[in-house]
């Protein structure tokens, strides 16, 4: 059981890489807990300060109100479990699992106990006298687990574990971690760079990027209320699109505006705006809020919340369509639309074709930090 607290963290690899910035978080005790970000955003980096691997260059680290800057790894009571397995080759499932509580000199009578206790709860009895070479991924990865399990540690520590392992294999896995958890109640802290395994994972998660923590919330929060466009772009799938566009008061509310797009916004969005005083905004609008047809409740949207795209291709992902569209503006950086429907359209390549938006849903930023503008 603990509570890890980061102060204000900075971490410098010689005198000019930045992987940690200023980072603050508190991570309560027994919670799942999932770092995400792009490759390099820091997260092993934090995962190691955890487990004392790396020090810290400025700020604090705190275990339970303590501060363990200067505590060694050994005093931390941190299991790590990495992408590698890293078993030993020579030894038994048995003994890889039983090697941590051989080097700290534990009665073999209680060494046995754990280990087979910890193999049973993985369902590894029946392996327990296998070598490693004569196991699959997904067994290798649990004797691992098993090896970090049978220490009764404080705090789990995974780093992109599952990546080594075939799509349905991680799927698979990610559920028996799920359920490992809530089993020994232990905090887990768990990193990977897919915002899917992210959010089927995690209770709480941190969005890192650039060593700095852009948010921590619920998978649902994140989803809902990004706090920024990275975190709305990040989280997701299909990504969010983003539209640079003007703003200007009309008649009843406000309206955004480009060359060639015209989208009002919702009046329950007018508070935002009595102090939002720049012309320029960003709007983000989910895949899922854009439709083709007018079919739905949109059938009554109002002209204006409908524009016009050119339609580039679709690609079919199980029951969904994703149809990509290039709306001849400089509003969306190049990038085309994306629409996801449920319906599969049979559409000529440059065709113009209508797109419906939900402007209840519309998301709102801030043209220069990209801050969220609708209140939290
Ligand atoms: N030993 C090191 N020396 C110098 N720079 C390092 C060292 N380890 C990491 N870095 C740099 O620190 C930054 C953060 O690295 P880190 O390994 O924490 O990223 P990550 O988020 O785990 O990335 P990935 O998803 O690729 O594993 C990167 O820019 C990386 O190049
Ligand atoms: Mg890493």
């Amino acid at each position: 059981m603990a509570v890890f607290e980061f102060k204000n963290v900075t971490k410098f690899y010689g005198a000019n890489v930045r992987a940690i910035d200023d980072f603050n978080l508190l991570i309560p005790d027994g919670e799942f807990t999932l770092m995400v970000g792009p490759s390099g955003c820091g997260k092993s980096t934090a995962l190691r300060m955890i487990a004392g691997l790396e020090d810290i260059s400025r700020g604090e680290l705190l275990m339970d109100g303590k501060i363990i800057n200067h505590v060694p790894p050994q005093k931390r009571e941190a299991a790590m479990v990495f992408q590698s397995y890293a078993l030993y080759p020579h030894l038994s499932v048995y003994d890889n699992m039983a090697f941590p509580l051989k080097i700290k000199k534990q009665p073999k009578d209680l060494i046995d106990e754990r280990v087979r206790d910890v193999a049973q709860i993985l369902g590894l009895s029946e392996l327990i006298s296998r070598m490693p070479r004569e196991l699959s991924g997904g067994q290798k990865q649990r004797v691992a687990l098993g090896r970090a399990m049978v220490r009764e540690p404080k705090v789990f520590l995974f780093d992109e574990p599952l990546s080594n392992l075939d799509a349905a294999l991680r799927a698979e896995m990610r559920i028996e971690i799920a359920e490992l958890h809530s089993r020994l109640k232990t905090n887990f802290i768990y990193v990977t760079h897919d915002q899917v395994e992210a959010v089927t994972l995690g209770q709480k998660i941190v969005v890192l990027k650039d060593g700095k923590v852009q948010q921590y919330a619920t998978p649902h929060e994140l989803f809902r209320r990004p706090a920024n466009t990275f975190v709305a772009g990040f989280i997701g799938t299909p990504p969010m699109n983003f539209l640079k566009m003007g703003l200007r008061r009309a008649d009843d509310g406000y309206e955004m505006i480009t060359e060639n797009l015209h989208i009002p916004l919702h009046p329950t969005y007018r508070p935002n705006f009595d102090q939002y005083k720049k012309e320029s905004i960003i709007a983000g609008i989910r895949p899922k809020d854009l439709s083709l047809r007018g079919k739905t409740a949109l059938d009554k949207a109002d002209k204006r919340c409908t524009i016009k795209g050119r339609f580039l291709l679709k690609e079919v992902i199980g029951d969904d369509v994703l149809y990509y569209f290039d709306l001849s503006t400089d509003a969306t950086d190049g990038k085309p639309l994306i629409v996801k429907a449920n319906v599969s359209l049979d559409l000529d390549r440059k065709q113009t074709v209508d797109i419906f938006i939900d402007i209840k849903e519309i998301y709102l930023f801030d043209i220069d930090s990209g801050k969220t503008l609708i209140q939290q």
